[in-house]
């Protein structure tokens, strides 16, 4: 649990640094972020370096006991990259070129871009790899930012048909695949493939799926070229890429296997502003303290795809820019992320950024100071977090034998410290957890491409079984399709729009309690329907046949009632978890999957209409259609029963309350406008916070043991 800043020495005079790097000191933080942005003032004309200031920077820092994360300066190609190589500049979709006066402007396909790239980053490699004060690396910065995954550009063209050759072959596998018989529109040769856009009427899905996984395919090979530099000139050093919220565009979970640690950019507010399945309500309701759920949403996310570690390379510490409105974040919310993230699993949270810049396009982006130096009130958040990170890691040292003064100075006394430094790391262990929900970058791209009703955002729908299943008070894992199964009591497949027969396979054979959301494995590798039926390979384990799909506009809902057996019909019944809206309430609104029950199928829930609402056989369970968020609530809670686990009704009468556990910590977090209690036992020992939670307030007790998997 390191705490630590994004710092950029290149825009303030030479003579505050010193001072600054004193003030990261005193302010109880360990890393700093730099360099990212930096490529122009390194490499000022092609082949020249200039490392002096840099060196100056790095040992300013370093004197002070910091230690750098330096970024790769890819981000910013500098003017002489950008303007004089014809092939950098990205295209959009009508073919006109991006220009040069802001950032990330380059095509991921464009040769001069790798050449400079393995230039800078090589030479940048040589010489910091092995300086004593740098401990990692991030390539780049925010791949994909501003919509630039994406580029048409001649060289993307070629490099998208040679990928496809190599894919498919033949062009007869290739017109098979896509379903060219459709319209006609037959390829003679990898040469007529073209972009899947600027055409009168839609592409076809085929085409545009591989496109996007081209693309996809195009930023891990850039970032391998990183990587690979990186590996052979600073060895033994984590490397790691700062990934976005809200942001799919390339496969996440491939990337990682190319980096040591999955970072990502934590702005609660401008994503809670910009989050495209939140209502206006939901924005406005949590407009100062973000979405309960929408940070721990990518930090359960972040954590899976790193593989366990996770880092938080930019916390946001007040007002940011870059959403169309842009309030001040409720007082004491800065340490409630920061211990959030920690909470999660979090091995850094670094904040953005160490002080507002006068000028420029960020000038009305907060820091943890304003412009003229004084401290702005995230400092002083950052600054008792930074006390408390010291008590409670003083603690738990204290338990494991660390800080009693006898041993310090007894003979052995290097050994008990490492042991005892050994046993607090144990104790701040993240655990898996029980629960599991499936997300797949593919899938994600299909929802894109096909989403069939307006407001079916393709992270919608993942996120709102998140939400629903951490309102139980239960930790989730999110993993990738490729993740093992074994440990976990419940799996939820929500949003998964292609399952192939390999995890199918793994599905089938875990022991966990499945439970599966509206268009699951509804499409085939090439985005067509399943073939049996959706959900295609899990209709052997869920006997079920999807007849059709309907999306429904804002206000068109289609009423449940439960009880399958009788086939309609109202009455009570239910009950369990959730709160809200009740029964009376529950309907069905967005999308809804027509399934036909087969074989021994259950009905448990139906609509109005007779159409299964949700549909059960053993330990499989299936939801036909986006239900509103209590019924969500109620059968996630009943799924979760089922797996043996307890959940609990954390957030009934509107509390802002949410938990989560790292190691032998419980944590508590308060994001409403009222006091929670917290449900820890009577003899709880709190080391943060208490009982009574305070609006942005926060808790942290001791659980009694190890926390075991049971
Ligand atoms: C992103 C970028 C940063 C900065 C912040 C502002 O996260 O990585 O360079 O622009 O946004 O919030």
């Amino acid at each position: 649990m390191s705490l630590g800043v994004c710092y950029y020495p290149e825009q303030w005079p030479e003579s505050r640094w010193a001072a600054d790097a004193r003030a990261m000191r005193e302010l109880g933080l360990q890393t700093v972020r730099i360099a990212e942005f930096a490529w122009s003032r390194i490499e000022p004309e092609p082949g020249r370096f200039d490392w002096a200031w840099l060196d100056r920077a790095i040992d300013t820092l370093a004197a002070e006991g910091l230690k750098v994360v330096l970024g790769t300066p890819t981000a910013a190609p500098p003017a002489w990259l950008a303007l004089d190589h014809g092939d950098v500049l990205p295209l959009d979709a009508r073919g006109r070129a991006k220009g040069f006066g802001s950032r990330r402007h380059y095509c991921f396909s464009s040769p001069s871009l790798h050449v400079a790239t393995r230039r800078v980053v090589e030479a940048m490699a040589r010489r910091y790899g092995a300086h004593p004060a740098v401990i990692a690396w991030q390539t780049d910065n925010e791949y994909g930012c501003h919509d630039t995954t994406l580029s048409y550009s001649p060289a993307a063209l070629a490099a998208f048909r040679r990928w496809l050759a190599e894919r498919y072959g033949t062009v007869a596998a290739l017109n098979q695949a896509w379903g060219t018989a459709f319209w006609g529109l037959q390829l003679r040769s990898f040469d007529d493939v073209g972009f899947p856009v600027g055409l009168p009427a839609p592409a076809l899905p085929a085409h545009e799926i591989d496109w996007r996984r081209f693309a996809s395919d195009e930023v891990l090979r850039f970032n391998r070229l990183q990587t690979g530099l990186l590996r052979q000139h600073a060895p033994g050093r984590p490397l790691l890429h700062n990934f976005m919220g809200l942001f799919a565009d390339f496969d996440h979970h491939a990337m990682a296997d190319d980096l040591d640690v999955a970072a990502w950019d934590n702005y609660p507010l401008g994503h809670t502003e910009v989050a495209p399945f939140l209502d206006e309500d939901e924005r406005l309701r949590w407009a100062r303290t973000g979405h309960p759920d929408l940070a721990a949403f990518h930090h359960d996310l972040y954590r899976g795809i790193g593989r366990g570690r996770m880092w938080v390379m930019e916390q946001q510490a007040g007002p940011v820019n870059w959403a169309p409105w842009n309030a001040l974040p409720q007082p004491g919310m800065v340490r409630a992320w920061t211990w959030e993230a920690f909470a999660h699993g979090a091995e850094l949270v670094s904040y953005f950024r160490w002080r507002q810049l006068p000028y420029a396009q960020e000038q009305l982006h907060s820091g943890l100071h304003l412009p003229d130096g004084r401290r702005d009130s995230g400092a002083d958040e950052a600054a008792q977090v930074a006390s408390e990170r010291h008590a409670l890691l003083a603690a738990l040292a204290g338990e494991a034998g660390l800080a009693r003064p006898a041993m310090a100075a007894a003979p052995g006394a290097a050994e008990t410290r490492a042991a005892a430094a050994d046993a607090a790391a144990q104790a701040l262990a993240t655990q898996p957890a029980r629960v599991a929900l499936l997300i797949d970058y593919p899938s994600l791209w299909m929802a894109q491409i096909q989403p069939h009703g307006a407001d079916m955002a393709p992270l919608g729908l993942p996120f709102a079984y998140y939400s629903a299943l951490r309102q139980l008070g239960l930790d989730i894992d999110l993993i990738g399709p490729q993740t093992e199964l074994s440990g976990y009591a419940l799996v939820v497949v929500a949003g998964m729009l292609h399952v192939d027969d390999a995890l199918a396979a793994r599905l089938t054979a875990a022991q966990a309690v499945v439970v599966l959301g509206p268009r699951t494995a509804s499409k085939t590798a090439h985005m067509a329907i399943s073939d049996p039926l959706p959900p295609g390979p899990l209709a052997a384990a869920l006997p079920m046949a999807l007849r059709g799909v309907e999306s429904l506009r804002p206000g068109l809902r289609v009423a449940l009632v439960p009880g399958g057996a009788g086939g309609g019909g109202g009455g009570g019944g239910g009950g369990g978890g959730g709160g809200g809206e009740g029964q009376a309430a529950s309907h069905t609104r967005r999308w809804r999957d027509l399934l036909e029950p087969q074989r021994d199928t259950q009905v448990l829930d139906r609509h109005a209409d007779g159409w299964p609402a949700r549909l059960a056989r053993g330990r499989w369970q299936a939801h036909a259609g986006v239900v509103d968020a209590a019924t969500l609530q109620r059968w996630l809670a009943d799924a979760a029963r089922q797996a043996g686990l307890a959940p609990q009704a954390l957030t009934a009468g509107g509390s802002g309350l949410r938990l989560r556990r790292r190691g032998r910590w419980q944590f508590a977090f308060n994001h409403g406008p009222g006091t929670a209690n917290v449900p820890a036992p009577p003899d709880a020992v709190f080391a943060l916070g208490g009982r009574a939670l305070p609006p942005a307030g926060v808790a942290a007790w001791l659980l009694p043991e190890p926390a075991s998997m049971a």
